[in-house]
């Protein structure tokens, strides 16, 4: 599906890599879905090099304890022959584990996004407008959950979606703003003093409304900017 938007593609790219945002710009969603904000809680947001980016949600979930809680809450029984599938292919153990933890969101820089079982791509048109792009991942042999993938991309991504239209709206009024040019800069500082190079070398912050994912971004792309 592809999304004609007049903002900058960077203002679509940094609406998916911050974690503060979903709780006030999609809130009519989770009211008319009945979603939990709480199943949706990330538990670090990360910098991971190179202008990429993470938000982290598997330790959450993995305290919540829930099978596909991040997947809407959906009853594993009503993905037909899933389950088992993946019981079968890494064993009773391992499939739970993986059900409950499920995946992060990433950010490939400069503006693939991977969030969850949906792809999405930022283009640039211009300064002012770009199109965003998303398709579902869909899996070999669980049709199933491809139908539910489906329904959840249309529901979400689609024309009429719940994410998409908000987000487009608030990416408008953002490029409406950061037209003023007043004040000049930004300010990209909350979690600075939280931010810390965890085992895998990645800057990481546990707090999920910390903005370390948008240095991240937004150095590398000064720094690629400036290359000759
Ligand atoms: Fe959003």
């Amino acid at each position: 599906m592809l999304h004609h938007t007049r903002c900058n593609w960077k203002i679509g790219v940094e609406s998916f890599l911050d974690h503060y945002h979903p709780k006030f710009v999609h809130h009519s969603m989770f009211r008319a879905t009945g979603a939990s904000l709480e199943d949706m809680r990330a538990n670090s947001v990360a910098d991971l090099g190179g202008g990429h980016t993470e938000l982290g949600f598997s330790h959450h979930n993995v305290a919540v304890g829930r099978p596909l809680a991040w997947a809407g809450g959906i009853a594993p029984e009503r993905l037909g022959d899933y389950v088992p599938a993946m019981e079968a292919a890494y064993g009773a153990e391992e499939a739970n584990r993986r059900l409950i933890a499920g995946a992060p969101h990433v950010m490939v820089f400069p503006n693939l996004c991977l969030a969850q079982m949906n792809l999405i791509v930022f283009h640039p048109l211009g300064a002012g407008e770009c199109v965003q792009e998303t398709a579902p991942v869909l899996l070999d042999g669980a049709p199933a959950l491809n139908r539910r993938t489906l329904r959840q991309c249309e529901g979400a991504m689609g024309p009429a979606g719940l994410i998409i239209a908000d987000d487009a709206e608030i990416g408008e009024r953002t490029q409406t703003g950061l037209m003023a040019r007043s004040p000049a800069w930004l300010e990209l500082s909350r979690g600075l003093e939280r931010d810390h190079t965890d085992s895998d070398g990645a800057l990481r912050s546990p707090d999920e409304s910390d903005e370390t994912t948008h240095r991240g971004f937004w150095q590398h792309y000064a720094q690629v900017m400036a290359r000759r």
